[in-house]
């Protein structure tokens, strides 16, 4: 289909056009243009804005640091929620029985079961069930989605086999990480505060996920209970520490990101009086929120406003990957708008929001071969373009910038969260072995992402200093993690 010409900006200018196609519609199938932005220029731009030279970082890492201080202080006190788990003391080594998993996170909604034998035998046996979360239910109502959760972990349960041992007259016991920002009310209870990660689901925000689950459980006939909410960051950590005692941060870096870690009761002056008797606590940061000094492109803006939440959760959307991709299409296609990237036609395809997805922009830079072959089908095949190789360099470098940025500020992320423990425990951190778990997809599969991260921690902290600094990934610790925090939190006798 051929439309009406566009009228470009002056050459040089960088300029991207504010239609409101440009929030969220898919706009022009074809422009035909008289004059053209150089492609180059808008690269070079792309590139100016995204920067994360040293200073970036280093006021990026300070100003995590001091919103986690005001996080703490007072509910509100700052961008930050630091939230508090209610988890006072990580698995031991010696819970032992059947505990179940449910894990909702971003695209996946997981169950999991694990036979623990303490000390000995540690894990005997584990099995889990995926399944994707249908798009219709992101958007639907708090009892559909509750109930499909509960039909998943129902059938699941009925397959449990012979490797799994429950004591007669027990309850089945769920860890039911539930990975949104919630405001914990007890280890098995809280409050839905608001959705993130594109889920829009009506009637849970401001109520109990936990009832929720029980009433969707409740209609299912299915007797189950759970003893411990807890967010994904957390069910690492808990996971992780299972196995190494330096674990003391967590982090997500999947569709969405966060991080948790290990905190002094002391050092939170908004717990007023209900201090924990190992006098330590994992605070859960909801670091995708945080937003002081991050370098935004036009891109970022655009995106954000066409998003079911503007305004929020603005690290996360420079660092996660539900959006990686999709600021590298908006990038694209301004420059197929603008500077005929592509040719004198824009792709349909391109046009379409998510689009272009971060496990794409991933597979693209894995591409080292000398006509690019791999970027240029993955063009074709996503967006629906014929590239030059030229063109397949811009690409690259489009998608280089934007994933620069995100690694590097996940690593300064990281560095303000070690930086404030250690200013409250001088040497304990900085000066000994200190494990930092990951998990998530992004980071699991994105290797230039992984290393940009590491790059930026070592930058930031110097290379004596980052030798202790341990970052791992832990595999799925979140899923056996939530098991092991169900354990500890059990209501029964853990000595059988
Ligand atoms: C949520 C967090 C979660 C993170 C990683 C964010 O969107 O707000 O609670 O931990 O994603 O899954």
């Amino acid at each position: 289909m051929l439309v009406a010409a566009t009228t470009s900006p002056a050459v040089g200018s960088f300029h991207l056009s504010r239609s409101p196609s440009s929030r969220g519609m898919p706009r022009v199938t074809m422009a035909v243009r008289s004059n053209v932005v150089s492609v180059g220029s808008i690269l070079t731009k792309l590139q100016q804005d995204c920067a994360t030279p040293l200073p970036v970082i280093r006021h990026v890492a300070d100003a995590m640091t001091v919103d986690m201080r005001a996080g703490l202080a007072v509910d509100g006190g700052s961008d930050l929620k630091m939230i508090l788990s209610y988890v006072d003391s990580l698995p031991s080594g010696n819970e032992k029985g059947l505990f179940y998993a449910l894990d909702l996170g971003g695209t996946n909604l997981r169950a999991l079961r694990v036979q623990l034998g303490g000390k000995e035998e540690r894990v005997i046996a584990t099995e889990f069930e995926q399944l994707s979360i249908p798009q219709e239910l992101m958007f639907g109502t708090s009892e559909e989605l509750f109930d499909f959760i509960a039909s998943t972990l129902a059938g699941f349960a009925e397959k449990e086999g012979e490797k799994f041992h429950l004591p007669r007259g027990r309850q089945r016991e769920i860890g039911f990480t539930f990975s949104f920002p919630v405001k914990q009310t007890s280890i098995d209870s809280g409050i839905l505060m608001k959705w993130t990660k594109g889920f829009s689901v009506s009637g849970t925000a401001g109520r109990d996920v936990v009832a929720c689950l029980n009433e969707a459980m409740e209609r299912q006939g299915l007797d189950m209970r759970v003893s411990a909410l807890v967010n994904d960051t957390v069910g690492t950590l808990a996971g992780a520490r299972y196995w190494d005692d330096d674990v003391m941060v967590a982090v997500i870096l999947g569709t969405g990101t966060n991080a948790c870690y290990v905190e002094r009761t002391d050092s939170i002056p908004k717990l007023q009086g209900s201090k924990s008797s190992s006098g330590r606590t994992i605070i859960n940061t909801e670091w995708g929120a945080f937003s002081n000094g991050i370098p935004l492109t036009v891109f970022d803006r655009d995106m954000d406003a066409a998003s079911i939440n503007p305004g929020e959760q603005i690290f996360e959307k420079t660092i996660s990957g539900m959006y990686l991709g999709e600021i590298a299409r908006r990038a694209l296609l301004t420059m197929a708008e603008e500077g005929s990237l592509f040719g004198m036609s824009v792709p349909k395809k391109l046009s379409t929001p998510f689009a272009l997805r971060t496990p794409d922009i991933c597979a693209m830079q894995l591409d080292i071969s000398d006509d690019l072959q791999a970027v240029g089908s993955i063009l074709h095949n996503v967006a629906g373009v014929e590239s030059s190789l030229s063109a397949r360099r811009t690409v690259l470098g489009v998608c280089d910038a934007i994933v620069k940025r995100g690694g590097r500020l996940a690593g300064a992320g990281i560095v303000g969260i070690l930086q404030k423990m250690e200013e409250d425990s001088k040497g304990v951190i900085f000066n000994k072995r200190t494990v930092v778990a990951m998990d998530g997809g992004l980071y699991e599969h994105y290797p230039q992402y992984r290393r940009y991260l590491q790059d930026a921690v070592n930058e930031l902290l110097g290379l004596e200093i980052s030798k202790n600094i341990v970052i791992e990934h832990s595999k799925d610790g979140s899923g056996i993690g939530a098991a092991l925090l169900a354990a500890t939190n059990s209501k029964y006798d853990h000595d059988f």
